[in-house]
């Protein structure tokens, strides 16, 4: 009987296929799934063993088996197919689930930069300046003798050099000392009325302490139109410092020199830091030099090509380290080149 011969094969393959459909609906994943589709259909599984038997059968004995066997295989490879579209949803569930985007959860902190509170100070007031109705002018720190010292009443004999000594490129070229050339500069490039404001670095020659650099900043102003008085001027920067420092703060105007204005005041503000007692980044004085200031010299109008009859003028030179200082409470110019985060962090 052919029950008899292939009964054992037959009941191989219900048996194998039962186990492999078992072990397809119970696989976790795709690895698993992978090996239960080598292990049952895979040329070294019992199925493909049990397939070689079929040479040694009868035509009928081969007809049974191999119904049999072709069903069992065919059962098992919908069962896998089936099974690994069940797996990858069920996968793609679990990466949705793992990845979802939480948009309640806060953003991750970005540090954001701010700027050097000398810079700031600067934009200040160029701003303040600017609501004033003045434009900005940049000079150029290297700067010809001519412009920064001769045009600007300071002759190669005058006193005055000795306070701005500087680093010379040529005998004729040198760093600049002030922004105040760039009031001749403006004067020869511009025709009146002129309200500009000029900011940049200067340099001089100079043993560094508690108040004094080597390279500093400054800010430059020039106004120039008809019947321009000191009146003006004092208005002007006045108004400046107290829409700087607050309208609290004490301001005031002292007689001073300079060789390209006439008269000529210095500024000062009430020490903040001493309230006027006297300390030791005011120098002991309880005041602090905020900058200087003048009517333009009627020559140095003729420098810059103006006529002295129809046109006057002020000019002022300020420095934003000292306005600094002053408006945070500040002790030591030093701490502005230092790059000491602990020191630049307080103003972020
Ligand atoms: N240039 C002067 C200095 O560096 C400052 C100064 C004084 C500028 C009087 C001016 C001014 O424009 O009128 O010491």
């Amino acid at each position: 009987m052919i029950e008899d011969r292939v009964g054992d094969p037959l009941t191989q393959v219900e048996t194998l296929r039962d186990e492999a459909l078992a072990s397809i609906a119970s696989a976790g994943d795709m690895r698993a799934l992978e090996e239960a589709r080598i292990r049952y259909t895979g040329k070294k599984s019992t199925l493909s063993q049990l397939s070689s038997l079929m040479a040694k059968l009868t035509p009928d004995e081969r007809r049974i088996l191999g119904q049999a066997l072709n069903s069992a295989k065919g059962r098992i490879e919908l069962a896998l197919e089936a099974r690994a579209e069940e797996l990858s949803a069920l996968e793609l569930d679990l990466r949705l689930q793992a990845e979802r985007l939480d948009i309640t959860l806060p953003g991750t902190p970005y540090p954001r930069g701010y700027e050097h509170p000398l810079l700031k100070t600067v934009r200040d007031i160029l701003a303040i300046f600017a609501q004033m109705g003045y434009s900005i002018y940049e000079g150029t720190e290297v700067e010809w003798d001519r412009y920064n010292f001769e045009l600007l009443n300071i002759p190669k004999d005058h006193p005055a050099r000795d306070m701005q000594d500087t680093f010379y490129l040529t005998e004729d070229v040198l760093m600049r000392t002030q922004t105040s050339p760039a009031q001749i500069h403006v004067m020869h490039a511009q025709e009146p009325p002129i309200r500009t404001v000029v900011p940049g670095f200067v340099y001089r020659n100079e043993a560094e302490d508690a108040s004094h650099g080597d390279q500093f900043f400054q800010i430059e102003g020039l106004c120039v139109d008809e019947d321009i008085t000191l009146g003006d001027l004092k208005g002007t920067l006045t108004e400046v410092a107290h829409r700087f420092f607050g309208p609290e703060r004490r301001i005031r105007f002292r007689p001073s020199y300079f060789p390209f204005t006439e008269p000529s005041a210095e500024m000062d503000i009430e020490c903040a830091i001493c309230h006027g007692e006297g300390c030791r980044s005011c120098g002991y004085e309880g005041w602090l030099e905020l900058g200087g200031s003048g009517m333009v010299h009627p020559q140095v109008l003729r420098n810059g090509g103006y006529d002295p009859d129809r046109v006057s003028g002020f000019a002022f030179g300020i420095g934003p380290d000292r306005y600094t200082m002053q408006k945070y409470g500040i002790n030591d110019l030093r701490l502005f080149r230092e790059d000491d985060l602990r020191f630049l962090r307080q103003f972020g």
